[in-house]
């Protein structure tokens, strides 16, 4: 981290560091209005944090420090700052809806982003009106999407969480487990001849993608009766990886493509997010872009002081690296946003689990935190506790609605008492005095008691649509990429993931092998080898 100013940061923290929340709040009238922004269709209220006005001014000077304005200019133009794969990092080039050019390698890409954008649109079309047809002339009323990490979790995430726009006669599945209960289970819930299959993969080289792929294939052309032809009308493919889509008998014309400038993590309004267009329509998908864009044209402009994502990615900083909490809680209070800790598990700790910095040196202190998460008001009765009472600092993002759409009696209400609440209680606690003046027996008094000061923030937009859930996504895009700079780290590659896929590749052999291999791994591993090949059964 950019040393002196983040010193700067650790003296002005140690001002504050026995400040309560109470006080602070007390002592300020404004404080929540201070310390509240606005994008995109989103209210941030950070005022629950441990700050105050001179400690925020000092960790925006870090961000200044840092280069981030530069950065964000560097990303947004299309710079190869994925340096070690040489790669620019355009995703907001996906949902630019401004008209300007995108230039890499001297090209323009938007031309190439729109014409794939409308096949998608025209092969949804079809599919939803139900004009495209199956192989038997059955129309499509299941989509499985197969894919794995950032080919699945974000069109999983927003199907999800879009469900209220979605063509009900359409049903979205997501297989991505290689762990063949995941594709079994759901083809018992699907008709071959009236199922469309996506076979979602960058890279196209995914070995659980391709294997559950190809068994769906098996299983397809078995229920069909064997003709390839049916390929053709229930496969599509989503990659950049022409040549292999091709070679799996993929048919050209219903392959979508995207761009190595487009990370998997960030891929969902690329083509990897066809099963949500599918789901939601075209239109639909269109509004979602506008949410995302909207929230990357506060992030290129807006001041730092009122930069969401800004302003998000260097909270986290202060309590990761000045109070050493190492996981970071995000809080849905939407059913529909299930699946929202899940994804950002993989935007945020793929793209910042690092320990190298830029110079290829280890990095001076904490990088990414655990990101974790579920839905409230079920995390309440589950591991709230830990986080009212525990001996751990667990910075929470607490994220809500105005208004359901499925307003039930008074359950939204109810929903809503309870998110305001929790935020409340864990910055405010309640004293042993408080206790006292209940009545509460001196034993338990300790007990009782709550400390407070633990922070959150709370975001807060009027309805989950397409829009806010665009803006949502990409402020947490670029909160992420906002930490990045700041920790000098490179968040747009994922090395760590290889030596695994590598040493997999091995084992799988020398349990598949027909003598006895030769075992070379330490103990533990050779044992296990030994152990599962004694198992399997005899041929
Ligand atoms: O293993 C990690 C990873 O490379 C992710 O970054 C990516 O989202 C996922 O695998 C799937 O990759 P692909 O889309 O190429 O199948």
């Amino acid at each position: 981290m950019q040393h002196d100013a983040w010193q700067a940061v650790l003296q002005e923290l140690e001002t504050t560091r026995n400040s309560h929340l109470r006080d602070l709040f007390a002592a300020d009238p404004r404080r929540a209005a201070r310390f509240t922004a606005r994008a995109a269709g989103w209210t941030l209220d950070y005022s629950k944090n441990r700050i105050t006005p001179r400690l925020m001014k000092r960790l925006i000077a870090l961000a200044e420090a840092s280069g981030l304005r530069a950065e964000i200019e560097a990303m947004f133009t299309g710079a190869p700052i994925n340096a070690t794969e040489n790669r620019a990092v355009l995703h907001t080039a996906l949902r630019n809806l401004s008209g300007e050019r995108v230039v890499v390698d001297g090209r323009d890409v938007m031309p190439d982003i729109r014409e794939v954008r409308a096949r998608m649109a025209t092969f949804c079309d079809h599919v939803r009106s139900g004009s495209w047809r199956g192989h038997t002339g059955r129309p499509i009323r299941a989509i499985v999407n197969i894919g794995i990490g950032g080919s699945d979790l974000g069109p999983a995430m927003a199907c999800e969480a879009l469900k209220p726009f979605s063509k009900r006669s359409l049903r979205c599945f997501f297989v991505s487990n290689v762990d063949a209960t995941h594709l079994a289970e759901v083809l018992r819930q699907v008709k071959a001849e009236q199922t469309l299959f996506i076979v979602a993969s960058k890279t196209f080289t995914t070995q659980e993608t391709l294997t559950n792929a190809l068994s769906a294939r098996d299983w397809l052309l078995s229920r069909l009766g064997g003709d390839p032809a049916a390929v053709a009308r229930h496969f599509a493919a989503v990659s950049t990886n022409r040549e292999r889509v091709v070679a799996f008998g993929i048919a050209p014309e219903n392959m979508f493509g995207f761009w190595d400038w487009v990370g998997g993590r960030y891929s969902l309004p690329s083509a990897i997010g066809l099963p949500l267009m599918l789901s939601i329509g075209p239109r639909n998908f269109e509004k979602l872009l506008k949410g995302y864009h909207a929230m990357d044209v506060h992030f290129r402009t807006a001041p730092f002081e009122r930069n969401l994502p800004v302003l998000l990615g260097l909270l986290g900083i202060l309590y990761h690296n000045g109070y050493g909490a190492e996981t970071h809680a995000v809080l849905p209070y939407d059913q529909y946003l299930a699946r929202l800790p899940a994804y950002l598990q993989q935007l945020d700790m793929e793209s910042n689990g690092k320990s190298t910095d830029r110079q290829g040196r280890p990095v001076g202190g904490t990088t990414g935190p655990v990101i974790w998460g579920e839905p409230g008001t079920n995390g309440q009765h589950a591991f709230y506790q830990l986080i009212h009472q525990g001996t751990r600092l667990i910075p929470c993002d607490f994220i809500g609605f105005c208004r359901s759409h499925n307003p039930l009696g008074d359950h939204h209400d109810k929903l809503l008492a309870n998110f305001i609440a929790q935020s409340e209680a864990l910055a405010m606690g309640k004293t042993a005095a408080a206790c006292r003046a209940e009545g509460v027996p001196e034993a338990l008094v300790p007990h009782k008691t709550f400390a407070g000061n633990r922070p959150s923030n709370t975001l807060l937009a009027d309805a989950l649509t397409p829009r806010t859930l665009g803006a949502l996504i990409a402020l947490y895009e670029h909160k992420v990429f906002t930490q990045g700079v700041v920790w000098n780290i490179f968040s747009f590659d994922q090395w760590g993931v290889e030596l695994g896929k590598v040493l997999a590749g091995r084992v799988l052999h020398e349990l598949q092998a027909a003598a006895e291999p030769e075992l070379n791994h330490d103990a533990s591993t050779n044992a296990l080898i030994l152990r599962c090949r004694g198992a399997r059964p005899r041929a």
